[in-house]
């Protein structure tokens, strides 16, 4: 099946294969066509052009942009969205004076969650899953990562593992799986770390066995898992084949990223602290820094330094972080318009770093984050005649028209 789409004002990120990822000053230019077309076949980009090279096909299905921008959708490479009811309570707390440390150590939190989680029925927590999943589809996220993390329990973690295959199944979307065991040190642990470590331990080769995750997440942080303990845990997952991607620098920094670094991790994500030492563990490594600057937003903490972090060279991606404490929301367009108004970075650099950057953070740089031959067929086509400055500028609306997975318009 053919789909022809015509009349596109501009037509962004038009990249040539083999581009993975883009750095530092790199990240200022987006590549873009102006008043073009694009041929789709199947679930993948055939080709593309200026619109008057258009080819006539016959058999094609011909969709008018209306002079609207087409971009290769969001990739968020970095959330949480199963989750079993919400903590809505500790919002209200918040804004009465409590800081989040405090409400974690009066057992709010993580722990809060995962008793929601475990607590909750299979069935229910996929249905409650799904709904945020189609959500965020219609706001043109295009592939997404998952972890778990909330459950602490083998029969929890499990239960959430097989909930993330689930969606995988049934929605048509590309979704990467984490094993985020050690997010918090649940309380019938509180003195047994080492318990709780070997618990961990011993999931690992299992959840590679039955291919239930691509990756492995540390809460490396003050009061959650110390650098040793997160390396620890990172050589036993890249023995198993679940390469690191690692929650770090978001209170205080103590030396995680230069672990995660040596470690091959594949991202380092948070960042609202960086010191000079952790600038210069990233440089030339595979990790890719990803900032988050909704979690920035919703708990009132520093965003990530982003023009530090590209003035030094280094790439960085973007992502919404969805999860019930820290960022209840995976509108990865606020994501972006929050990086321009809050990290003064710029459309370019944004949308760069919350397609192909964000790609490259998930794995998938090979075939999502761009508009380029034999990629997949994953877009967001923004209302007649807007600039694509206008997708940050307008934060808060709607600029989106029409989003396409796999080549097929969502209804
Ligand atoms: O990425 N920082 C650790 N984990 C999540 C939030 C966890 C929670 O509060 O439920 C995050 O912000
Ligand atoms: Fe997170």
């Amino acid at each position: 099946m053919r789909t022809l789409i015509i009349h596109i004002k501009t037509l962004l990120q038009v990249r040539e294969p083999g581009i993975d990822k883009v750095s530092g000053t790199a990240m200022a230019e987006l590549p873009y066509l102006e008043e073009a077309y694009l041929l789709v076949e199947n679930d993948i980009i055939l080709d593309y052009g200026l619109m008057r090279d258009c080819p006539v096909l016959e058999d094609a299905l011909i969709i008018d942009a209306q002079q609207g921008t087409l971009l290769p959708s969001w990739i968020d490479s970095h959330t949480h969205l199963v989750y079993a009811g919400n903590r809505v309570q500790e919002f209200v707390d918040r804004i009465n004076g409590l800081s989040y440390a405090e409400i974690a150590q009066r057992g709010g939190g993580i722990l809060n969650s995962a008793a929601r989680l475990n607590a909750m029925e299979e069935e229910q927590l996929y249905r409650e899953s799904a709904v945020r999943l189609e959500e965020i589809i219609r706001q043109g996220t295009g592939a997404v990562e998952i972890k778990s993390g909330y459950g602490l329990t083998v029969e929890g973690e499990l239960k959430m593992l097989r909930v993330i295959q689930r969606l995988r199944e049934n929605y048509p979307m590309t979704i990467k799986a984490t094993f985020l065991g050690a997010h918090a040190l649940p309380h019938v642990y509180k003195d047994n770390r080492e318990g709780y470590l070997q618990l961990i331990e011993a999931l690992i080769p299992q959840i590679a066995e039955e291919k239930l995750a691509d990756y492995l997440d540390v809460f490396c942080e003050t009061d959650y898992f110390t650098v040793a303990e997160t390396e620890r845990l990172m050589a036993m997952g890249n023995h198993y084949g679940l390469q690191p991607k690692i929650h770090v620098n978001q209170f205080t920094a103590i030396g995680g990223i230069a672990a995660a670094v040596r470690h091959n991790a594949l991202s380092v994500d948070h960042l609202e602290l960086v010191t000079e030492e952790d600038l210069a563990a990233l440089q030339g490594a595979v990790t890719m820094p990803v900032a988050l600057p909704s979690c920035s937003y919703f708990i009132s903490i520093p965003y990530t330094p982003a023009r530090q972090m590209l003035q030094a060279g280094l790439p960085l991606a973007l992502a919404s972080d969805f999860n019930p404490g820290t960022s209840p929301s995976g509108n990865m367009n606020f994501v972006v318009a929050t990086a321009c108004i809050k990290m003064k970075m710029t459309p370019e650099e944004a949308i760069n770093a919350a397609t192909i950057n964000a790609a490259y953070a998930m794995g998938i740089s090979a075939t999502h984050g761009s508009i380029t031959r034999g990629k997949k067929a994953n877009f967001i086509l923004t209302q007649p005649n807007i600039h694509y400055h206008e997708l940050p500028y307008a934060f808060g609306s709607n600029r989106i028209a029409k989003v396409f997975l796999n080549g097929a318009l969502i209804p």
